[in-house]
């Protein structure tokens, strides 16, 4: 059920250049039932700017009552977040979003996660979630430079890990798709989330495989408003989907990236 709580902030840390880890305590925290769900944080309690933001969830554990969110600090809104502090309440609305399918048929199967930048947290609550299922999870996780990677420990401590850079700072250079070639990654499922030329890369390499693409950052207001993130559908030209609401997660081909 989709609720609306003031949510305590128990912690608030930049964990990469411009990347906040944020964990929240409140009830809302046992409505999250799959990992690629997303909140819309109002980022400040001033009347003006009236600012919400969409932001995934890294991770939620019900019997902890906690929710951890990543986001990136870019603009004026997650500017105002990032300087909120501990002790703190935020206004939250969720859990928001379809997520990633994962069920008990994924036992005993190798399942890649192959994240870009701020599309990596929800691979996290992903992939803690495929793991209990008794899945094989294997991580590709694409960054600009060493200063922008983070989590790599915590996707190392569930299973085998890859990280990438542009630059080749640290990892392998290049791309996520790089990685996949380098070292002949096999596997019966794919998720992924991150840059939409990412994804359309991954979408056109692997079309008889099962692959399920999180388009987040296609999002606008979240909340169905804006049309920003307004997708269509193939062979349908009156057809189309909106990110926030009917995703962010869809089956490969069933949106037009
Ligand atoms: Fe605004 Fe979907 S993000 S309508």
């Amino acid at each position: 059920m989709i609720r609306k709580e003031k949510l305590l902030i128990v912690s608030h840390r930049e964990i990469a250049r411009d990347i906040f880890e944020l964990t929240f305590q409140g009830d809302l925290a046992a409505e999250i039932k799959r990992p690629g769900q997303f909140v819309h944080v109002k980022v400040s309690d001033a009347a003006v700017p009236l600012l919400r933001r969409p932001v995934s969830i890294a991770r939620a554990d019900a019997a902890a009552g906690t929710i951890t969110l990543i986001y990136r600090r870019g603009g004026e809104g997650t500017a105002l977040l990032a300087a909120r502090k501990q002790g703190e309440r935020v206004d939250v609305i969720g859990p928001l979003g379809n997520g990633f399918p994962a069920d008990d048929s994924l036992k005993g199967r190798k399942v890649l996660l192959a994240g870009g930048g701020i599309g990596v947290p929800p691979l996290y609550g992903l992939s803690l979630k495929l793991k209990a299922l008794g899945a094989e999870p294997v991580h590709v996780l694409g960054f600009d430079t060493k200063s922008s990677v983070f989590y790599e420990k915590e996707f190392e401590a569930i299973g085998e890990t890859f990280v990438s850079t542009v630059d080749g700072s640290t990892g392998t250079k290049g791309f996520v798709t790089d990685i996949i070639d380098l070292f002949r990654l096999n596997f019966d499922t794919l998720y992924a989330c991150g840059p939409v030329q990412m994804l359309k890369a991954l979408e056109m390499r692997f079309p008889e495989k099962e692959v399920y693409l999180s388009l987040e950052e296609r999002m606008g207001c979240g909340i169905g408003a804006c049309f920003a993130c307004v997708c269509h559908v193939p062979g349908d030209p009156d057809g189309y989907r909106k990110v926030c609401s009917d995703g962010p997660v869809f089956k490969a081909g069933e949106v037009v990236l």
